[in-house]
């Protein structure tokens, strides 16, 4: 149905525009629907193809333990949580995660909110206000932007792990008195490129500034530092203020937490606008996470998989001859370039039994389209030399490699 009774004529025209803008330059991404769960193989379309493209590193989002644990929290406590925590009580299921995420971290306590996301809306606009500046790592997540942009602080972009104009930044934005607090935040492991943030030299300056200090370490926790992530990878776990990670890629579930000092979370849990307005994870996920932590916490045999596997697609796909960057951790982009190309690139894989995404501007920046590949713990061997098998076909066909 068309016009005003519908819709706002200037809505529809806005809508027509940038929809049809976005198409035109082959950005429009459209979702696909999964049939069943996302494990190493995945059905879309009638399709069976090779997942490389999830962000459940350990396969734990599959796990038959934690399917069944989270079964029987469901009969213990229910489908959901009821209300918010500062309203309802919290569940002992909540403060068990947080007492788990706490030692997984090393830092005196935690608190857990409803997704990475979230965390991030949550914990930096309690600390940061307009009075203060955030210096931000130009290739930060879309979550680490908005959290700052709800802070109302100035915000001061670095280039992308270039310390020497952090340095200069700190100094100015310190030097200058116009700021109460200064925070320097970084993703610790970078999704779309696998690169690793500089941490000690960033606590340097942090340290020469007293500025506060803040990881998102979504894509850091149980990758890096035996599974606790890439704080503890460089041993800093007792020089960084937030720790703040996500459930819902290695542990495979769902929800965001922050690790830090008990007087941070102290104040956290009265200060923060989603743990104060919003509803806690389901008991299910709460107890599916501190399983999952649990067992990180106990052997590293899932991880020690996931690098066995990330290294073997990445030299796999290098020795074709595809650009893969610069990445440290298993994430494994193939840059391609252009927007279009990247995404022909992702369709043909998709033909040919290979599920990876197509990444394009504003995900990354214009001009460095890729396909990001993300083999995990739950790949074998076999599944990995199909999707290589897949690769130098698509890749000679529209003459990448
Ligand atoms: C660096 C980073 N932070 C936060 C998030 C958000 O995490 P979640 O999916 O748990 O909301 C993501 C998700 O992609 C991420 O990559």
């Amino acid at each position: 149905m068309e016009g005003k009774d519908f819709m706002s004529k200037i809505l529809n025209q806005f809508l027509d525009e940038n929809l049809e803008g976005l198409r035109s330059k082959g950005m429009y991404n459209e979702i696909d629907p999964v049939d069943g769960a996302n494990g190493p193989m995945i059905n879309i379309k009638g399709k069976k193809l090779v997942n490389l493209s999830s962000n459940n590193y350990l396969g734990l989002a599959t796990d038959e333990e934690l399917k069944s644990l989270a079964k029987d929290a469901v009969d213990s406590h229910g489908v959901g949580a009821g209300a918010v925590r500062t309203i309802n009580g919290t569940l002992d299921l909540h403060v068990k995660l947080e007492e788990k995420i706490a030692q997984f971290k090393g830092t005196e306590a935690a608190i857990s909110f409803q997704s990475g996301f979230n965390c991030n809306m949550a914990a930096i606009q309690a600390v940061m206000n307009k009075e203060d500046a955030i210096l931000s790592d130009s290739l930060n997540h879309a979550s680490i932007i908005d959290g700052c942009r709800l802070s109302r602080a100035k915000i001061i972009p670095f280039e992308h792990s270039n310390m020497e104009d952090l340095r200069a930044k700190a100094k100015e934005a310190v030097e200058s008195g116009k700021y109460k607090k200064v925070m320097v935040i970084t993703d610790g492991v970078f999704s779309m490129d696998g690169d690793i943030a500089k941490l000690p030299e960033i606590v340097e300056i942090a340290e020469e500034f007293d500025l506060i200090t803040y990881v998102d370490d979504a894509h850091g926790s149980g990758v890096l530092g035996k599974g606790a992530g890439t704080v503890k990878h460089f041993g800093l776990q007792d020089k960084i203020d937030f720790q703040m990670g996500t459930l819902s890629k290695a542990i495979g579930v769902i929800g965001g937490y922050v690790a830090g000092s008990q007087k941070l979370i102290d104040w956290l849990k009265v200060s923060s606008r989603p743990f104060l307005f919003s509803t806690a994870v389901t008991p299910a996920d709460a107890v599916a996470a501190t399983e999952a932590i649990d067992r990180l916490m106990k052997s590293t045999d899932l991880l020690d998989q996931l690098w066995e596997n990330g290294d073997y697609l990445k030299k796999g796909l290098k020795d074709l001859g595809f650009d893969i960057g610069e990445s440290e951790t298993p994430i494994t982009p193939c840059i391609i370039g252009d927007e279009k190309a990247a995404q022909e690139f992702s369709a043909r894989l998709f033909e040919e039994g290979v599920y990876a995404k197509s990444i394009v501007f504003p995900t990354v920046p214009r001009g460095t389209a890729r396909v990001r590949n993300m083999p995990t713990a739950a790949h074998t061997k076999e599944m990995l030399d199909q999707a290589l098998a897949i690769y130098e076909k698509v890749g000679k066909e529209m003459n990448i490699i």
